[in-house]
């Protein structure tokens, strides 16, 4: 089918039955109108946020996604997710629109999803003020989502929930640390656990840009997938709330020599020039979101919502999320088991024995969804370095031996 002098193929995803390009693929410029179909499990898992958000706050829900390609994340919310009574789709690119319109029609969505031609701060903007506000926003931009964050706060209702994509990572993990300072007001760092401090970034962003409303953040869940972060938070009203949500803030100081690291709270705070492991000068990164980064009670019912779901990529997406709802309760900066076997030179011991080891010396010790060999404990870099020694039996002769031994 031709529309418009795009050729057309029809698709399912979820419930929603959809027209998107034939030649739709991850790069913008070869696309009329975008459509990933690899973001199928970020839109299914935002799904299961919304039906976890509906049960928590127990009323309707008005939705806003202004960037929104071919409707597909609109739509599927109006069609799979109970009380969501309306949603706002729109996008500046008129050919986007347009089949947008034609999706909702498609899906019997008239009267339900509205679809604007709009620039997306100016959309938000219109509903920026009281009895207008929306429940829920949802950005998906390409790149990154920070110029629209303050028309999505401002367009959100109290106890409002604010979603969103971020797909810059090289600025996101250290590649590029002065585009982020840019982007993000914060600096980013290149380390084995940056996936981490790029989500802990995007939320400082958020948590910034909020306090100047005097609103708060509730981080409720976070994620990295394949090229994107995921972003989900809780919107509260309030100057004292605000005033303590900037707690949360801080910086990472990581020792390149070492790899001692730890978070520093406190945006105006003194910072540590010198690891107090082996003197080495630390770098720093930040300001970023030193607080809790999940929410428990919230992402273990996003996992039961998935789990009883029809999805295709259920098994992927349960595991992803049952790996955050145990790392939720673990402490910050994951490490990863190649990197600290490479500090040795040694093999890499089998991450269960690792883990067991660690368990069996009184440290605590989760697996992260961040990284396949990532580990968040409490145990120090040495403990971490001796326990690996001790598994792979490295001796005083070896060459990796003096990197804990006299860091
Ligand atoms: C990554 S795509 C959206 C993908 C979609 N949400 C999905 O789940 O498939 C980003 C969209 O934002 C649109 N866009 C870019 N800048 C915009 C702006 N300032 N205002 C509104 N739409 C914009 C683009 O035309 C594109 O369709
Ligand atoms: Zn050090």
């Amino acid at each position: 089918m031709v529309f418009q002098g795009i050729e057309l193929r029809r698709i399912v995803e979820g419930e929603a039955s959809l027209l998107v390009p034939s030649t739709s693929t991850v790069s913008p410029p070869s696309s009329p109108v975008f459509y990933n179909p690899r973001m199928e499990v970020s839109r299914d898992i935002a799904i299961g946020c919304l039906r976890a958000y509906h049960k928590m706050v127990g009323r309707d829900l008005k939705v806003i996604e202004p960037l929104t390609a071919t409707g597909v994340r609109g739509i599927r919310y109006a069609k799979e997710v109970e009380g969501v009574s309306e949603v706002i789709i729109g996008d500046v690119n008129p050919l986007a629109a347009e089949l947008a319109k034609r999706n909702v029609e498609l899906n019997g969505l008239t009267g339900v999803v509205r679809v604007e031609k709009a620039e997306a701060n100016q959309l938000l903007s219109t509903m920026a003020k009281p009895g207008s506000r929306y429940d829920v926003v949802d950005l998906d931009p390409f790149g990154s989502p920070a110029p629209y964050v303050e028309a999505a706060l401002r367009a959100l209702n109290s106890g409002g929930l604010l979603m969103l994509t971020a797909t810059d990572a090289p600025p996101l993990c250290g590649v590029y640390p002065r585009v982020a300072e840019r982007r993000y007001g914060g600096r980013s760092l290149r380390t084995e656990y940056c996936h981490e401090l790029a989500v802990r970034l995007i939320m400082g962003f958020i948590c910034r840009e909020a306090g100047k409303l005097d609103l708060a953040i509730k981080p409720l869940l976070s994620y990295s997938l394949e090229h994107h972060f995921r972003v989900c938070v809780l919107i509260e009203v309030g100057a004292s709330k605000s005033t303590f949500s900037f707690r949360y803030l801080g910086y990472v100081e990581h020792c390149p020599r070492c790899g001692h690291r730890f978070l520093k709270h406190g945006i105006a705070t003194a910072l540590e020039e010198r690891c107090p492991l082996c003197g080495s000068r630390l770098l720093i990164g930040g300001p970023l979101w030193c607080g809790p980064i999940q929410d428990r009670m919230f992402v273990d019912q996003v996992l039961r919502e998935v789990e009883a779901s029809g999805f295709r990529h259920k098994r992927r997406e349960s595991s992803l999320l049952s790996t955050i709802v145990e790392e939720s309760q673990a402490p910050p900066l994951y490490y990863t088991v190649d990197s600290l076997s490479h500090r040795l030179r040694s093999r890499e011991p089998p991450m269960t024995s690792i883990m067991e080891e660690l368990r069996s010396s009184g440290f605590q010790v989760y697996r992260t969804h961040f990284h396949p060999k990532g580990l968040k404990t409490d145990a120090m870099i040495n403990d971490l370095l001796s326990t690996i020694a001790r598994l792979v039996k490295i001796g005083a002769d070896d060459e990796g031996y003096q990197a804990y031994q006299h860091p």
